[in-house]
């Protein structure tokens, strides 16, 4: 793709620019925990949580823009106690219209460089099983299936399941 955007992390001044991403990335998909319209966080809260992942040691929100628009966010969510320390959580999407143009696979690359300076050991995630774009996008950047959670989300009146995996740092 001819590269026009830029990966930045998220700083609070985002908020704003955050949800109106995240409701409508929503509505491209059935895989997000937010469908359409469905992100009610108030902006205050956003911009709370995103100066959170800033100063964080061990959490990161990356945004891609494209004329000062967001079309993609991906974030590692560590946790606090000790002993799960070494692990983060992530979570990633695309605008539809950028979909299978290599923005996911840098988004993750920067990631991964982010988790490793942040001594971060392993990424997990759950994926809802008929997602097959975002599987073989985990699976070529080395994440591994390691189980099924059954009945993961409900979307549409149906249960779905995920598989689990991580990626070993
Ligand atoms: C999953 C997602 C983040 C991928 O982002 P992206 O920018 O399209 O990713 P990339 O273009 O870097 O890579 C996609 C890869 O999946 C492959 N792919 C896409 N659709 C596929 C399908 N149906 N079956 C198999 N492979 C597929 C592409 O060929 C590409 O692989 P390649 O690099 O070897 O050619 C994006 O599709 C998205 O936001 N989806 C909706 C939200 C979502 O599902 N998020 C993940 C929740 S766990």
């Amino acid at each position: 793709m001819n590269n026009t955007y830029i990966i930045r992390e998220a700083v609070s001044d985002d908020a704003e620019k955050m949800i109106s991403y995240l409701n409508q990335v929503g509505g491209e998909s059935d895989s997000l925990i937010h469908g359409e319209n469905e992100f009610t966080v108030p902006v205050e809260g956003v911009k709370r949580k995103l100066a959170m992942s800033k100063d964080s040691e061990n959490s990161i929100v990356l945004i891609a823009l494209e004329n000062e628009q967001i079309i993609a966010r991906a974030e590692l969510d560590g946790y606090y106690a000790a002993r799960i320390r070494h692990r983060a959580k992530l979570s990633i999407s695309v605008r539809k219209k950028y979909w299978n143009q290599g923005i996911g696979t840098e988004m993750l690359k920067r990631l991964f460089e982010q988790a490793k300076k942040m001594n971060i050991r392993i990424i997990e995630l759950e994926v809802i099983t008929d997602n097959a774009g975002a599987i073989a996008l985990y699976h070529k950047m080395g994440f591994i299936d390691i189980g099924i959670y059954k009945k993961y989300f409900y979307v549409n009146g149906m249960f779905k399941d995920a598989v689990v995996m991580q990626k070993i740092l």
